[in-house]
């Protein structure tokens, strides 16, 4: 048996296994190999020595999904999904969304600390003073039929907004950074709010300087004719809420597209449309949407033991909208804040009648063997929609407002990696099954 080592191996001497070492035996050809573990990992490309032959391509890890693969060192977000934990930066979901404001959190996602009062102040004015969008924009979004769903002109116009800032190109470039950071975190509720305007045939709205990010998110949603949109507290409370808890959360599919697309180093506007893309879909984003769909189907409490047991009888084919969760394996520290905030908007809303149904569903799937036994909880999105729906949005706007909120995530993990020197353009590996070589045969002689 042949030892191979790699330089932190050879650095601990001759015939000495380092501690922090993954050995591995190539039963195929008797080598060993002493792989460096580093925060828990290995790297994939120390594989790539274990050969069989000289030339031979070398080992790689198969992962589809990414179900165990790191794609990055990050410092923004850390999840403990056994244990139901959520910190931006290190402090915990449950004190931001209690005592945190939206641009307060954004702020801290994205510079890595809670901003100084100074700070602060600057921070809100610069996004307050980027939130107007080009009146070609409008133009654009009139383009869209009176049915278009809002995430699919939301993708549209954020990816229009490359054309309107091509010095965004410049992406290497700290300040031309931080001009698209607070164009995309203040325009997006604009184009939000435009793409719902639009379906109701209303007039948009513009955006008003004196109002908080989210009650001027709600003005621009909700105002008629009235001179100035009055806010309650409340729901503007619980609107910045919401924005909190879908700030950040790690390499979950849509951040995986805005980084994967951003590793070319194409324009961040570019990359967040990519991004809104990936979260448009029913297991993203648009779980909410399905979540209300869902419940509404079910119909009354009384048919929620039918439902849960046609979920367990289809092998998969149906499943418990705002249920499970890649990570977490407990229930998610969101959907606890949301679940505690709901009342407080429906004091002011009324109540939900779907908010029986959840509950029931709730506590039957809680007491299920199934579920248990499949770690099935409540995601962030089995209680968000019942409160936007309270609050007025419809349904195709919830994956909306999501984008919305994780619009300062999205960024913040695409500058940390286009800082990183480690990353280089995301291109993943195959294993190829495809035919081997063989000739072309002309049309008429195929069988
Ligand atoms: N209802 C019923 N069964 C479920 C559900 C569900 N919501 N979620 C998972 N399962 C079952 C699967 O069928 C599978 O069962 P099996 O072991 O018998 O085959 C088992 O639980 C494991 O599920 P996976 O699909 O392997 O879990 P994965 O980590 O790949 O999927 C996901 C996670 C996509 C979130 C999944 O739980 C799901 O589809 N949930 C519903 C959609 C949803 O709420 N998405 C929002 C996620 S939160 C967010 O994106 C913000």
């Amino acid at each position: 048996m042949t030892q191979v080592t790699l330089s932190e191996t050879a650095a601990a001497g001759p015939g000495v296994v380092p501690k922090d070492s993954l050995t591995v035996i190539d039963n195929r050809t008797g080598k060993s190999y002493q792989l460096p573990v580093e925060h828990g990992t290995v790297r994939a490309m120390d594989l790539r020595q274990i050969k069989t032959e000289p030339d031979d391509f070398g080992m790689m890890s198969y992962d589809p999904a990414f179900m165990n693969t790191a794609s990055c060192r990050s410092r923004i977000t850390f999840i403990d999904g056994d244990r139901g934990i959520l910190r931006y930066r290190g402090y915990p979901i449950e004190q931001l969304a209690e005592k945190s404001s939206y641009l307060e959190t954004a702020y801290l996602i994205l510079s890595g600390e809670l901003p100084t009062k100074a700070q602060h102040d600057g921070w809100v004015f610069d996004i307050t003073h980027h939130t107007m969008v080009h009146e070609n924009v409008k133009d654009l979004m009139m383009g869209f039929r009176y049915d278009a769903h809002p995430m699919g002109m939301l993708a549209s116009t954020v990816a229009a907004l490359s054309t309107f800032y091509p010095e965004a190109k410049q992406i290497h470039d700290p300040l031309v950074r931080r001009k698209q950071i607070h164009r995309l975190i203040a325009k997006i509720p604009t184009l939000a709010a435009f793409a719902y305007r639009h379906s109701r045939g209303l007039p948009y709205v513009y955006p008003d300087n004196e109002l908080s990010f989210a009650g001027n998110f709600l003005s621009m949603m909700f105002k008629t004719t009235e001179i100035r949109y009055q806010v309650n507290p409340a729901l503007e409370r619980a609107m910045d809420v919401l924005f909190i808890l879908h700030a950040d959360h790690e390499q979950n599919c849509s951040t995986s597209a805005m980084r994967g697309v951003g590793s070319s180093y194409v324009d961040p506007y570019i990359a967040a449309a990519a991004a809104i893309g990936a979260l448009y879909g029913p297991l993203h984003g648009g779980a909410n949407e399905q979540v209300l769909r869902m419940l509404a189907d079910i119909g009354s409490r009384e048919k929620v033991p039918a439902f849960v047991k046609e979920v367990k009888e289809s092998g998969g084919e149906v499943k418990l909208m705002g249920f499970g969760h890649r990570v977490y394996k407990n229930y998610d520290p969101r959907a606890k804040v949301i679940k505690e905030m709901a009342d407080r908007v429906f004091e002011v809303t009324g109540r939900n009648p779907l908010l029986d149904i959840a509950l029931e569903l709730e506590k039957i799937a809680l007491s299920d063997e199934y579920f248990l036994k499949r770690k099935l909880y409540p995601n962030v999105d089995f209680y968000s929609g019942l409160i936007y729906q309270a609050m007025g949005f419809p349904v195709d706007m919830f994956p909306v407002l999501f984008a919305i909120g994780r619009m300062s995530g999205w960024l913040a993990q695409w500058e940390e990696m286009v800082q990183d020197k480690e990353q280089k353009i995301a291109r993943p590996r195959q294993v190829y099954l495809g035919a081997d070589k063989r000739d072309f045969v002309p049309m008429l002689k195929r069988s």
